[in-house]
């Protein structure tokens, strides 16, 4: 099994569950959330790739369904496990997104795979990875697949905050100086994508697509803005994201993306 060291050593020493609770930070989940609950049904089971700390598998937990988890990193699942209430159906293993061999065929409703995709960095592992997910989801289930998204990483980390350098990145043959179509390798962490990539990707699977959407939309790059809105203007502020996250004219400029398909 391909294991990537630079993604254990990251998450080993990042604090995951701070990042989602800022305003900003939350409105990826709220609408990755709000997608969800468009297809769950009363005992469903849930499958979760990439748990992290379990931020999803805790909050459908908690609502009542059958949730298993996987992750591949020690540290996050300790926080997992640290953040079980003692009434959730749920269990978490230490597994790789490219081998599910534990989990059988066509088991699970719902199968959540957000986070694996962003540290694959070779189509085929990221169609392994989603083959994966298709074949523990029942026929007619639902698979939520997250991407991290170039051109929002783009504007947000590197020409808004400096925090990338586009012309060293450019120099360092990482962007594409005509399209700017990046080109992410293992050291880097983050596999950047845009949403072209991710047709070809799906074009290969089973599956139907029902949904794309901009999963925090132009939240992080204008992050600031956000997180300084008083409750009823977020409350706002999400209800135009909500109304605008699945249109063409507005799904490239998203730091993440959520492809929905059904098997
Ligand atoms: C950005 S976090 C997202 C966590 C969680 N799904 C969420 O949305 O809150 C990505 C997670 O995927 C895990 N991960 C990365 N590559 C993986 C792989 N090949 N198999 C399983 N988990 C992986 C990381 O350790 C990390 O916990």
């Amino acid at each position: 099994m391909r294991t990537n060291q630079y993604v254990i050593d990251f998450y080993n020493h990042y604090d995951e569950d701070r990042r989602l609770k800022l305003k900003h930070g939350t409105v990826e989940f709220l609408t990755t959330m709000r997608y969800i609950e468009k297809y769950l049904k009363p005992g469903d089971r849930v499958l979760e790739v990439g748990a992290g700390t379990g931020r999803y598998s805790h909050a459908l937990a908690r609502r009542g369904y059958d949730v298993d988890a996987v992750e591949l990193v020690e540290h996050n699942i300790e926080v997992f496990r640290q953040n079980t209430m003692p009434d959730e159906n749920i269990s978490v293993s230490q597994g790789n997104a490219l081998d599910l061999s534990a989990f059988p065929d066509n088991r699970y409703d719902i199968t959540l795979l957000l986070g694996p995709l962003y540290h694959l960095y070779k189509r085929e592992d990221k169609l392994q990875a989603l083959r994966e997910a298709v074949r523990v989801t029942k026929q007619g289930g639902i698979i939520f697949a997250a991407y991290v998204i170039s051109d929002g990483c783009l504007l947000d980390e590197g020409f808004n905050r400096g925090n990338i350098s586009v012309a060293d990145y450019i120099s360092r043959g990482l962007l594409d100086s005509r399209t700017f179509a990046a080109k992410s390798e293992p050291r880097d962490l983050f596999e950047l994508v845009r949403r072209e990539e991710i047709d070809d990707l799906m074009a290969e699977l089973p599956v139907t697509r029902l949904h794309y959407v901009a999963a925090d939309g132009c939240a992080l790059l204008m992050r600031e803005a956000v997180d300084a809105m008083d409750n009823e203007t977020f409350r706002l502020y999400l209800n135009y994201h909500f109304a605008t996250c699945e249109r063409e004219d507005m799904v490239g400029i998203t730091s993440h993306a959520v492809d929905v398909l059904r098997k």
